[in-house]
């Protein structure tokens, strides 16, 4: 009896409790909980697979929920997990940081939470300076929630290898200076920035991965600004044999003067 009216549960629903498992045995009980905000707010309304599973975080698609700030078919949730390797970095972009000063303790988890909080504020703050960038949606804890980047169900690439010829590389990276100039101005320094931390979507740049991201009172700002810029020139230098002037680019950021550059 038992047995039969197991096999007369609709398909959908058997499916369901399997995800359920798969997810359930990748995720803790704890950071189940915390995900549960997100269905009930309309965020998400299912989560599907793993897209990326990187030094800091394991990157899920979900299905969209119903929310009305939510567009598009699925939304990208990030979980924060962080190794012990990369734990005391993290540490120096969150002191010297006046948002974060009030942080709770230093536990191990108060450091992810805020990581965390900080990516969906930074994210908020380029997408308001007009730069194109995942819409936040929402974070609980260590888990973010953000527009998808891509078309159909499958991600964006990420600049690395989206080919182009010459002068769509050129106008790309004219845009990719223009988004550090308007970050710069809303008080931002991305801190992270490379061809892997870009997609590309229709053409279009997409920043991402905003954690390491710092207010440009950070004292280690300038440098941050420098070395993004750096990164960005050597890319188009290698893949493209596009010649940046980092010193022009960067005095044309931060509106100083070639002397104040030097170091
Ligand atoms: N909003 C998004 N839309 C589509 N794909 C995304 C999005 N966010 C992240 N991804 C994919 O997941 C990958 C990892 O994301 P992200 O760089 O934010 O995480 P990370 O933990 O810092 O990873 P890593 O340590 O590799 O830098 C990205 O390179 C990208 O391919
Ligand atoms: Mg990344």
């Amino acid at each position: 009896m038992a047995r039969r009216s197991k096999r007369k549960m609709p398909e959908r629903s058997d499916y369901m409790m399997k995800e359920q498992k798969k997810i359930e045995a990748t995720l803790d009980p704890r950071t189940m909980q915390y995900l549960s905000k997100f269905f009930n707010k309309g965020v998400i309304s299912r989560l599907e697979h793993v897209i990326a599973v990187g030094k800091e975080s394991d990157v899920y698609m979900a299905t969209a929920g119903d929310a009305e700030a939510v567009t598009g078919e699925y939304v990208i949730v990030k979980f924060f997990r962080i190794e012990t390797s990369t734990f005391f970095n993290m540490v120096d972009y969150i002191t010297g940081d006046p948002r974060f000063t009030k942080m709770e303790g230093r536990s191990k988890s108060a450091i992810i939470d805020t990581w965390c909080r900080k990516e969906f504020g930074n994210l908020e703050i380029a997408s308001n300076a007009g730069v194109m960038v995942p819409k936040p949606y929402m974070f609980n804890k260590s888990i973010l929630a953000m527009e998808f980047i891509g078309d159909e169900g499958n991600p964006a690439p990420q600049l690395r290898n989206y080919s182009m010829d010459i002068d769509e590389a050129e106008r790309m990276r004219a845009t990719i200076m223009d988004y550090v100039k308007k970050m710069y101005s809303a008080g931002l320094v991305h801190g992270d920035l490379s061809e892997y931390n870009t997609l590309v979507k229709g053409g279009v740049p997409y920043l991402i991965d905003f954690g390491q991201g710092v207010v440009t009172r950070h004292p280690h700002a300038l440098a941050f600004l420098r070395r993004d810029i750096e990164n960005m020139a050597s890319y188009f230098k290698h893949a493209y044999g596009i010649e940046t002037d980092v010193i022009k680019e960067y005095n044309s950021i931060t509106g100083s003067d070639a002397a104040d550059t030097e170091g």
